[in-house]
Parts: C-alpha cells; structure tokens; sequence
C-alpha cells in the first residue's frame, strides 16, 4: 500500500499516552476478574430519560434528513442561549457553530485557528487528547505546568517563557480535566493579557461548565478576549450525553463562517434527530441540576471516606467529575502506585502522570460511580496503602 500521511501516522505519539492502567484495567475485566473502575469521566447512569425520549419522538417523527452547516436553527438557538447562561455574556445565534462533541470541536478549534509548523502553548495537566490534536493540524506544542503548589492554576509568567515567534495559540481547560481547578479571574487575566500582547488565540476548553457550581468564569468575558477565545463546550458531561456527540463552539461570526466551510468538507453536520433532542434538552436543562449535584454529593462522600488516610490529601475545587488526589507524601510514582493497587485491590484509578508531568505524584479519581462504591474504593485505597507502603 501507498504510505499513509506523515500528518495521520503523527497524531499519535506511538505510546499508550497514560492509558496503560485503564487498558490492564480492561483486559482484567475481560478476563473475568471483578474491577471496580474509577478511571474514565462516563456517566455510570443513562442519560435523562426526557431526552431519549426527544429523540426517540423525532426519530419517528422522520427527521433523519441532512441538516445546516452551523447545526439547525432550533439546536443553535438553544445552544446560543444556554452559552449565554453558562458564560455570563450575551452570545448570540451567529457566534455558535455546531459540533460532533466537545472533540469535534476542539479539532475544528485547531484547523480554524493554526496554519501547520505552527505552535501551540498547552496549559498541563491537560486532557489526553489535546497533543494529538494539535499534531493533526500539522502543528507542534509545548507543555506549560500549573503546578500542584499553585492549587493548579497555571502561572502568566510561565507560560510568557514558553512563547516563541511562532506561538499561534494558547489551549487551556477550566473547570479543569484532571485537576477540577476552576481558573481564578487573576489567573485568566495572566492569560488574557499575554493573548493580547503577542496577539494569540485563546482555545478555551470549558466542557466542564455545568459542574463548578457556579464559579466558571470564561476567559470570553475579560476585556479584549471576546475576539481571540474559542470556547468548546459540550453536552457530554453535563447532560450525560456522552454516546451522543453533541458540542458546540462559540466564536466571533466571521470566525464561525469558518468553522462551517471546515464543517461542510467533514462531517457535514451532526445528526438530525439527535440535533432535535439536544435543542429541547437544553432548552429545558434536563438533568443538568441533577447531575451537578449528584457529582459534588459524590466528592464529598468520597472526600469523607478518604479524610482517614494518611499521607493523601485532595485537590478538590468541586469543578468536576474527578477528585485529584495528592500522593506524593507516599510516592512520587503513581503509574507504579496505580498498577500494583489494580493488581492487588482491584481498583482502576488513572495516575496523574498520564495528563502531564506536572502531575506525577498524584491519582486521578472519577466519579462516575455510586457513593457506596467510591466508599469502598476508600477502603481498598486505604488497606492497599497500608500494606504496601507504610
Ligand atoms: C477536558 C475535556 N475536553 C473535551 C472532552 C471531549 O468531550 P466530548 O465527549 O464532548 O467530545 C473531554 C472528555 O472527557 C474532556 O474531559
């Protein structure tokens, strides 16, 4: 066979990238062996029942046809509304576009912002995909640590050293993917002001919004930045609407022009009937209230159960679906610690390491699981430290 593009054969950087316990975890599974698994950010419950029931109604209703570039005009509204919402500023029909998830989005994000040999500054811990999709627009990163220290805010002045002449853009997320550290307005205007200075786009990855308990503030908001941010949102998180690949970014009208001539050589558009679902699901909020409250009931149960152990601590700004746990009093080696505590305790965690150096040390811990099960993880968490680490 002809040899494929050097573009495809480099979205992967040829390593498990971090999901090695996660795929032991699996493999475990499958071989019949009972594991409890607090790796992945999936809802363990389906999604609301009103809004299987949209899409059901809009299936039989026949719509099943090709829809607009920009997503149709009842699922842009509703997307334009709630954005509004969720960022605190007026957005409106023109500044959304959508997408086939928040992945979607972030792919489109990259191919509308960067022109290959480009590059791109990546605020870490970041989310798994995020190297690989600036790889696929031809483009090279680095990675930016917010540090532990820090509660995980990045630092401006870090990130300033990083910028090169080539620097297009800067990719964050808050509420954070693993950390759940929601960014402080101090930490945004670092940011902010560095975009404007060396004139960046600004990706901001807020997929997370529902979840901070009303404490996102969207870097869109700050003065200068409405222009430069690209803000990727998603239904997955916070409707459990994972399967369904519904996303949306917010940008400039012009820029959103864009996204739809990317739209139009690529997915040409999401799904009509599940469009329809979506539109009303927002429109409604269904579940939203629901599932933000079920996952900080479930931080708090799993912070209790956890506050007997020594040596960990929690990073926990309630942003989230995940409880970042500080172990670096135990060992600075969380692949090794999550190994051998899926090995011996039966417990799948994703070590802090896999979504970046910055950290190593700590344990990544989902929430998608009921209280009595995050209780017993604490209890396998604990029995495993004391045994193997004392
Ligand atoms: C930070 C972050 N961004 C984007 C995504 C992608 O979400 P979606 O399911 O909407 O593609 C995820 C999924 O886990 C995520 O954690």
């Amino acid at each position: 066979m002809p040899q494929p593009s050097h573009r495809i054969t480099h979205i992967s950087s040829g390593n498990q990238e971090g999901w090695e316990v996660y795929l032991r975890g699996i493999e475990m599974a499958r071989e019949g062996q009972d594991i409890l698994t607090l790796a992945i950010g999936d809802h363990d419950f389906p999604t609301p029942v009103e809004i299987r029931e949209a899409a059901k109604h809009a299936l039989d209703a026949g719509h099943t046809k090709y829809t607009t570039m920009q997503g149709i005009p009842e699922l842009v509204s509703a997307m334009a509304k709630v954005s509004t919402e969720a960022i605190g500023m007026p957005v409106s029909d023109a500044e959304v576009i959508a997408t086939g998830g928040g992945q979607a989005g972030l792919y489109a994000s990259m191919q509308a912002a960067l022109d290959p040999g480009d590059h791109v500054i990546i605020i870490s811990p970041h989310y798994v995909t995020y190297p690989g999709t600036v790889r696929a627009a031809g483009c090279s990163f680095t990675l930016v640590a917010a540090e532990a220290d820090d509660g995980f805010q990045p630092r401006a002045d870090r990130i300033a050293e990083a910028v090169r002449p080539n620097t297009r853009a800067i990719l964050m997320n808050t509420p954070n993917n693993p950390t759940c550290a929601i960014y402080d307005r101090e930490t945004l205007e670092g940011i902010a002001g560095l975009c404007i200075r060396h004139d960046l786009w600004l990706i901001s990855d807020e997929v997370y919004w529902s979840l901070s308990g009303g404490r996102h503030i969207s870097p869109r908001t700050l003065p200068g930045m409405k222009e430069r941010t690209l803000i990727v949102m998603s239904m997955s998180k916070s409707h459990a609407m994972t399967g369904w690949r519904v996303g949306w970014v917010i940008a400039e009208p012009d820029m959103i022009h864009n996204f739809m001539q990317h739209n139009l050589v690529n997915s040409y558009g999401i799904s009509d009937f599940i469009s329809r679902a979506a539109a009303e699901a927002l429109d409604r909020g269904n579940g939203v209230g629901e599932l933000a409250e079920t996952f900080h009931r479930r931080g708090e149960a799993f912070l209790e159960a956890i506050s007997g152990i020594n040596r960990i601590h929690a990073h926990n700004d309630a942003g989230g679906m995940y409880i970042m746990l500080d172990i670096r009093e135990i060992t600075m080696d969380a692949q090794k610690f999550a190994f051998e505590l899926l090995e011996t305790e039966k417990l799948c965690t994703m070590p802090g390491d896999s979504f970046g150096p910055s950290a190593a040390g700590h344990l990544r811990i989902s929430l998608c699981q009921p209280e009595e099960l995050l209780r017993e993880a604490a209890k396998r968490l604990e029995r495993f430290i004391s045994t193997h680490y004392t």
